[in-house]
């Protein structure tokens, strides 16, 4: 079954980016002048899915208000005749169907996730999270959904991170079936380097089949006291085969400050507009350094 549904979760704290996510979602957080949900939703419409949800909590209204209408601007911009703008202003809401749910407590990840139960009904899904985006040729979420049509099974986006980098993200335990696809035999959340069954991080991005849900209900709370979508998976596993898939692109770990501003630099080295200017000012401090 094709994979028309995804969904964001961005009902976190964003306790990395204090103060600035006191009153301002880490989601609207702009890299130059697009916020960072931003990017993913495009990457969303890019692979083709037709329909998003965005899991949200108290405080992130902006990002409801972000994907609606913004009748003022739109109709200045229109009389002005700023055709550029107003498309850069309707890019992601013309082009898909997005519709919000509030997770009432934050209980993690995976229980983000089953927030999603009611909208995805019985069809494989995207998973995106915020806190990666990702450079590449073909949508990162689109590589992964061409590998669930062709396997018709769960598949988790993955890239080597080092060992020294394991104990922040979920780590799988796998062996090769082909091409950059690898068949899932375990998986951890967060283990220390002495723990970690390898270097191969799932960063982000999920296709995920509707047996999920029966297997996040139950998850009992894992690392961090929190209901972990790692756990779950490892439960789905049991019962049906998961991939994992070598994704190609560079991508960014946004959700930390060294990411942050190595997007932002990269980011703007690649925009005609900026490139030559920014580039210059880049060179001129280099040589202060
Ligand atoms: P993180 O662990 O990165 O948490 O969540 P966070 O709150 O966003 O950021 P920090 O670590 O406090 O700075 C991973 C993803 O899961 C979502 C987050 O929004 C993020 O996209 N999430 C996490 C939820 O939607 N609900 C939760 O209860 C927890």
């Amino acid at each position: 079954m094709k994979v028309k549904k995804a969904v964001i979760p961005a009902a976190g704290f964003g306790t990395r980016f204090l103060p600035a996510t006191k009153a301002v979602p880490k989601e609207m957080l702009p890299i130059i002048d697009k916020p960072t949900i931003q990017y993913i939703a495009e990457e969303a419409v890019n692979a083709g899915i037709e329909e998003l949800l965005i899991i949200v909590s108290r405080g992130k209204d902006a990002i409801i208000n972000h994907f609606d209408k913004a009748f003022e601007i739109e109709t200045i911009l229109e009389r002005d005749g700023k055709e550029e703008m107003l498309n850069a202003v309707r890019e992601v809401s013309d082009k898909l169907n997005v519709c919000f749910v509030r997770q009432q407590e934050q209980k993690g990840l995976g229980h983000a996730v089953l927030c999603a139960k009611t909208f995805v009904e019985n069809e494989p899904f995207a998973v995106m999270l915020g806190d990666d985006v990702v450079v590449s040729e073909k949508p990162c979420i689109g590589q992964l959904m061409e590998q669930h049509d062709k396997y018709g099974a769960s598949v988790l986006g993955v890239q080597k991170v080092g060992m020294e980098h394991v104990s922040k993200y979920g780590i799988v335990d796998c062996e090769h079936v082909e091409g950059r696809m690898y068949k899932l035999k375990g998986m951890v959340e967060k283990p220390k380097m002495e723990d970690a069954p390898s270097d191969v991080a799932v960063l982000g991005r999920y296709v995920i089949t509707p047996g999920i849900f029966e297997c996040l209900e139950r998850t009992p709370k894992g690392a961090g006291g929190e209901i972990q979508l790692t756990d779950a998976l490892v439960l789905l596993s049991e019962k049906e085969d998961i991939y994992a898939y070598d994704f190609e692109g560079k991508r960014y770990d946004i959700g930390n400050k060294q990411g942050f501003l190595q997007a932002t630099v990269d980011f703007a080295l690649s925009r005609p507009d900026l490139k030559d200017d920014f580039a210059k000012y880049l060179k001129g401090i280099l040589n202060k350094i």
